[in-house]
C-alpha cells in the first residue's frame, strides 16, 4: 500500500524510456490524450475570479447542472444529492471512508480500487467478471462469495460496478445489470456505480442501464470529466447519492470526509463543470467524435490481439482491451512466459510495447491476461486533431505505424526476440 499506482509508475518510466530515444509503444495508461475542447478553457479563465472556498459539495451552478446532466440519463435528480470533486478518485475514497463494511469489487477491476479499501482500514473482496464483460462480479460467483465471506466474518456491505469497465472496454448488458440490482437488494448492498466511461460509449444507441434506475434508493453513481472530455489533469468529478435517509446519511459522510481532505472542487473548475454537464453544442460534439475515435483505434489493437491468438472481449466503451493468451500457453511456455508478469514483460523487452500486467489489476498472475490502454497513441495535440476528425483514424500514418509495432509484438510473443532488442543494443 506504500507503492504508487503501477498505471501511473510504469508510464512514467516508460515516458521517461521514449523521451531517452527508445521507439516503446506506451499501452499503459489510460489517458483520453485529446486537445482540450476551446470552450472549456474559455470557461476556466472565465472562472478564475472564482477564488473564494466555495461550498464543499459543490456550487449551485455545477451541481444544477450535473443534476441536469443525471435527468437526461434517466435519473431524476435532486441538485443537493450531487456532490463534486477534484476527481472521481477522492469520491471513490471519500465513499470507502463514509460507509462501513467490507467492499466487493470485479476481478479484474480498475487498480485503485482495491488499495483505496484497504486504506480505509476495510477488506477487498474481489469476484471473477463472466465472460460477457467486465466491471461487473459473475452474479452466482457474487451471492456464493458474499456466504463465504459472511461464514469467514467479512461484513460486505458495498458493491462497486464499473460501467463501462477499465480494464475490458465492455459494459454490463441490461439483463445482468438488473440480476446484479436483485443480489444487492436481496442482500442489502449498497452499489456504487462507477460510470466514468458512460459518455464513451462506441455506438451511441447501444443499450446502458444503470442500476440506479432499478434500485435507485441503494445506488451512488460517481462520474467525470476526465475521460469523456480528456481533461483527467483539471480533475472534475461528481457523484449522485440516493435520495432519502439512507442516501443522506452517505452523502454527509462523503462530504464531511470533503471538507477534512479538499474543503472543495476548485473555484475555475466549478464554471467548467457548470458549462461542460450542462452539455451544450459543443461538448456533444466533441464526446461523439472522441468516442468514435476511440472506438476505432480499440477495435484494430482488439483485431490485432485476436489474429495473433488471443481470446478478448470485443470493445465496446471506452479505449481499453484486455486479452487473455490462453489459447498460447503452451508456445508462450517455451518462452519461459508463464504467467502475467512475464508476458508484459515479455512484449516489453522483445516487442518494444508496454501493456499492464492482469495481476496489478488484481486478477490471477498465472492468467496470461494484460490491459492495454489504446488511447496514447493518438500522437501529439495536431495529430490529435487530425484523428479526431478522420474519417478512419487507423489509417492516419502515426496510428498505423503504432499499430504495426504492435501487431508485429503480439504475433512475434511464440516466436521467440524480435527485432526491438536488437534496436536498443544497436
Ligand atoms: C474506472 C475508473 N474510475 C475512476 C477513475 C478516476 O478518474 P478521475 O479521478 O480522473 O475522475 C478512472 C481513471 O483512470 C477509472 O479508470
Amino acid at each position: 500500500m506504500t507503492q504508487p499506482s503501477p498505471n501511473l509508475t510504469l508510464s512514467h518510466l516508460v515516458e521517461q524510456r521514449r523521451a531517452a530515444g527508445e521507439p516503446l509503444v506506451n499501452l499503459t495508461f489510460g489517458e483520453a490524450r485529446l486537445p482540450v475542447l476551446p470552450e472549456l478553457a474559455q470557461q476556466l479563465a472565465a472562472g478564475a475570479h472564482r477564488a473564494s472556498y466555495g461550498p464543499v459539495a459543490g456550487a449551485e451552478d455545477a451541481r444544477g447542472a450535473v443534476a441536469g446532466y443525471f435527468e437526461r440519463r434517466g435519473l431524476p435528480t435532486d441538485p443537493a444529492d450531487i456532490v463534486l470533486a477534484p476527481g472521481s478518485k477522492p469520491l471513490l475514497m471519500a465513499l470507502n471512508l463514509a460507509a462501513d463494511g467490507d467492499v466487493l469489487l470485479p476481478r479484474p477491476a480498475w487498480n485503485t480500487y482495491a488499495p483505496q479499501v484497504r486504506y480505509a482500514g476495510r477488506e477487498p473482496l474481489a469476484v471473477p467478471v463472466p465472460d460477457v464483460c467486465g466491471g461487473v462480479p459473475d452474479p452466482g460467483a457474487l451471492r456464493g462469495a458474499i456466504r463465504r465471506a459472511r461464514a469467514a466474518g467479512h461484513t460486505p456491505r458495498l458493491l462497486v460496478l464499473t460501467l463501462p469497465d477499465n480494464p475490458t472496454g465492455t459494459f454490463a448488458p441490461p439483463d445482468l445489470v438488473r440480476e446484479l440490482a436483485a443480489v444487492a437488494e436481496a442482500e442489502d448492498l449498497l452499489i456504487v456505480s462507477d460510470e466514468i466511461y458512460r459518455d464513451v460509449l462506441h455506438d451511441p444507441a447501444a443499450p446502458f442501464l444503470s442500476p440506479a434506475e432499478i434500485v435507485p434508493e441503494r445506488t451512488v453513481v460517481t462520474t467525470g470529466l476526465s475521460k469523456s472530455l480528456g481533461i483527467g489533469g483539471w480533475r472534475v468529478g461528481a457523484a449522485r447519492f440516493p435520495a432519502g435517509p439512507r442516501g443522506r446519511a452517505v452523502r454527509d459522510g462523503v462530504v464531511a470526509a470533503a471538507s477534512e481532505i479538499w474543503s472543495t472542487l476548485a473555484g475555475p473548475l466549478q464554471q467548467v463543470a457548470a458549462y461542460a454537464f450542462a452539455e451544450p453544442e459543443s461538448v456533444r460534439t466533441r464526446m461523439a467524435a472522441a468516442a468514435r475515435l476511440h472506438g476505432a483505434v480499440a477495435r484494430a489493437v482488439h483485431a490485432r490481439a485476436t489474429a495473433a491468438g488471443a481470446h478478448c472481449r470485443p470493445p465496446t466503451a471506452g479505449f481499453y482491451v484486455y486479452p487473455d493468451f490462453e489459447p498460447l500457453r503452451a508456445p508462450l511456455a517455451r518462452h519461459g512466459i508463464t504467467g502475467s508478469a512475464s508476458l508484459a514483460a515479455h512484449l516489453l523487452d522483445h516487442g518494444g510495447v508496454a501493456v499492464l500486467a492482469g495481476h496489478l489489476l488484481g486478477d490471477d498472475p498465472a492468467a496470461l491476461r494484460f490491459k492495454a490502454a489504446t488511447s496514447l497513441l493518438y500522437g501529439d495535440t495536431e495529430q490529435q486533431l487530425s484523428a479526431l476528425r478522420a474519417e478512419d483514424p487507423t489509417a492516419l500514418p502515426h496510428i498505423a505505424g503504432q499499430l504495426a509495432r504492435i501487431e508485429e509484438a503480439f504475433t512475434r510473443l511464440t516466436k521467440g526476440p524480435g527485432p526491438h532488442r536488437n534496436r536498443r543494443s544497436s
